[in-house]
């Protein structure tokens, strides 16, 4: 057993989660809301990144939530940060290795459709990686060939749309394009985009996805828009946008993800 599989099981005392969930930027308040949580800091678990953007914490932390078991990855690093676009198979790998069979993405993204403004949540229905990279480079056996076809999962997206509609709130459905960053897609770009049949883009979760397939965990993402994308508002884009925006369709997004894990 790894060194971080080793610790979590200490850690976890027996709570022996299925759903772990990656909280991107702006949703890190999710876990004040888990009881009796266990925190255990990246930096103490080997192969996790030290990941240094700010509006992330960088912790596991796994308690109940409402009563159901679940595992938090807070914080994730991107390939922009070191241009690795595998940075988060070590933290991956951990999930699997911990027993973990369903795994939920969630980020922060820019929208293309004015019908979906700020403060309003995806679900991703599929993805464009538009990076050029694969978290798979490098990977020497035959296992590298991942099928996506069916990447986000459908039982999963069911249950999330149900989750929503029990809570009240709209979610929509879309696509999600995965540009490297760190600098704001062009107005030019994000026209490409949406010819392409984009409906948000931003800048992480599509390695993640196609490293949890290539580990077998069953997928489900969600983005909580924070901005209009470059050239639709006439403003600029910025991460302190991110940030201030993040939390006000983060808690849209929290409501659905605890009434999805917990009336299972
Ligand atoms: N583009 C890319 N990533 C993002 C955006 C965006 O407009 N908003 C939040 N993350």
């Amino acid at each position: 057993m790894n060194q971080a599989i080793s610790v979590l099981v200490n850690k976890l005392e027996g709570l022996a989660p299925k759903t772990a969930i990656v909280l991107g930027s702006g949703l890190g308040a999710v876990v004040d809301e888990v009881s009796d949580a266990a925190h255990v800091p990246y930096e103490d678990l080997e192969g996790f990144p030290h990941s240094g953007v700010s509006g992330h914490a960088a912790q596991v932390v796994a308690g109940k939530w409402d009563g159901t078991p679940v595992l938090f990855l807070s914080g994730r690093a991107h390939y922009y940060e070191n241009g690795d676009a595998s940075v988060m198979r070590a933290p991956l790998e951990t999930l699997h290795g911990l027993g973990i069979k369903r795994l939920i993405l969630t980020n922060a993204a820019g929208s293309l459709r004015s019908d979906m403004p700020p403060g309003s949540v995806m679900q991703i229905t599929d993805h464009i990686n538009f990076s050029g990279t694969n978290p798979l480079f490098g990977e020497p056996s035959d296992r590298r060939f991942v099928g996506l076809t069916n990447a986000y999962d459908a039982t999963m997206r069911d249950e999330m749309r149900a989750a929503a509609a029990r809570a009240g709130l709209e979610l929509h459905q879309g696509v999600y394009m995965w540009f490297s960053g760190p600098s704001f897609e062009t107005p030019a770009e994000i026209g490409m985009a949406r010819t392409f049949g984009a409906d948000a883009v931003g800048m992480s979760t599509v390695p993640e996805v196609i490293l949890a397939r290539f580990l077998g965990l069953d997928v489900a993402a969600a983005s909580v828009i924070t901005n209009l994308a470059a050239g639709m508002s006439g403003e600029e884009i910025s991460h302190q946008e991110t940030k201030d925006m993040a939390p006000l369709g983060g808690k849209r997004l929290a409501a659905i993800l605890r009434e999805m894990l917990t009336s299972r």
